[in-house]
């Protein structure tokens, strides 16, 4: 082997190293961005959930913008104890109808974040503490909420938020998006 024989093989390896090294930071680079996503980033990101297997009286947790997100699917008896108060009666005035969209109105999209001080409800899971009027109960300090997630008793002062969402299909909803 000749020295420049030597010199060309140096060089494929420098060369080599280099490609490695750039592919690294190629990819760690996404890894790190979507550790910790900047403020914009997160501001404009949606979830999509496929609805389909939610069963009527059903209600499963999903995260959107690093948060809970609860979407439920109500039963005729639910969708019925909702519409039956009145609005007048309510602390946060909304119909079922205000807070679903249009030929969905059994598919209830809310945040899990109580409006009190920000603990988690339960109610969207099986066999969790739904509370005395059937929608989501907190644990931190009592606060009940109905089968439209409405605050109806305890300290929350507003109901569960329902974030900007909308249907991309009959069986899929993107949050984030109106
Ligand atoms: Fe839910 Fe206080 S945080 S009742």
């Amino acid at each position: 082997m000749g020295a420049g024989g030597v010199r060309r093989r140096d060089f494929i390896n420098i060369a080599a190293l280099s490609a490695a090294g750039v592919g690294g930071v190629a990819v760690i680079y996404p890894m790190i961005s979507q550790m910790a996503p900047s403020a914009d980033v997160l501001a404009e990101s949606t979830t999509e959930v496929d609805v389909s297997a939610i069963e009527p009286g059903q209600a499963i947790k999903a995260v959107f913008r690093k948060q809970p997100l609860f979407v439920r699917r109500l039963t005729p008896a639910e969708m019925e104890a909702a519409n039956a108060v009145p609005l007048s009666s309510l602390r946060d005035p909304q119909s079922l109808a205000d807070r679903t969209k249009p030929g969905h109105t059994d598919l209830l999209v809310t945040m899990g974040v109580c409006t009190h001080l920000g603990c988690v409800p339960l109610g969207a899971a099986e066999g969790e503490n739904k509370g005395e009027f059937g929608g989501y109960f907190c644990p931190c300090h009592g606060s009940q909420f109905d089968t439209a997630a409405r605050i109806r008793k305890g300290p929350a002062p507003t109901n569960l938020e329902v974030p900007d969402y909308s249907f991309t299909s009959d069986t899929t909803i993107v949050v984030g998006e109106a």
